[in-house]
């Protein structure tokens, strides 16, 4: 039988794509499938920080072994930023169309665009161990937006190997090549060794 893991999201685009790489492992279920409240302040610096904050708060509430992600938009010309302030770049939380703007006005004299997607995993055991893995995926920033679909920077994040954004492919296609596609790849690797370790 599948080990029960708590996924610290409800997140129903997160919950698919990582039931679709780690549910071949565990049986995962949500924060509201399982009935756990968590919503700790994601206090971090960098990616890992929160995407522990988070697998630990969900594993505590729990008692489960819970996994949880965080991830972000690094622009190089800005030092990394918005980085883990990406969801709250403008100031309101999740305010997609106010952080675009502010992301093309901070660029708006820069000559280099080019920025990556970051997304960290982590999962957290009851016992004490944690597994961490990253995954990355490089882009540019394009001076206004192209495409209607997705969410976040999306419509700005040009990904050269499809000569499109991000709002203008399919999420099938963004799916394959994703910063959480690579995380979640990085992360069946090293579970893989975990247990073959054992
Ligand atoms: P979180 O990991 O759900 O906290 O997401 C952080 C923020 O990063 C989101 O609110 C978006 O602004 C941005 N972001 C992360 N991944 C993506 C993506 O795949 N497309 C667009 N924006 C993203």
């Amino acid at each position: 039988m599948k080990q029960k893991v708590l996924l610290a999201s409800n997140n129903a685009h997160k919950i698919k794509e990582i039931r679709a790489i780690l549910g071949d492992f565990f049986d995962i279920v949500s924060l509201r499938e399982a009935g756990v409240e968590s919503d700790p302040e994601e206090t971090g610096k960098t990616f890992e920080e929160n995407a522990r904050i988070k697998a630990v708060a969900g594993m505590k509430a729990s008692g489960m072994p819970c996994i949880a992600d965080d991830s972000g938009l690094e622009v190089l010309a800005l030092d990394c930023r918005p980085g883990v302030m990406s969801a709250r770049y403008s100031g309101s939380h999740g305010d997609d169309a106010a952080n675009n703007e502010k992301l093309l006005a901070e660029l708006a004299d820069k000559p280099d665009r080019s920025a990556r997607y970051v997304c960290v995993i982590c999962m957290a055991f009851p016992d004490g161990r944690e597994l961490e893995a990253r995954g990355e995926c490089y882009g540019e920033i394009l001076k206004e937006k192209r495409g209607n679909g997705s969410f976040g920077y999306d419509p700005l994040f040009y990904f050269p190997q499809f000569g499109k954004t991000f709002a203008e492919i399919s999420s099938e296609e963004k799916n394959e090549v994703s910063h959480r596609n690579a995380a979640l790849k990085a992360f069946e690797k090293l579970w893989e060794k975990e247990i073959n370790d054992k």
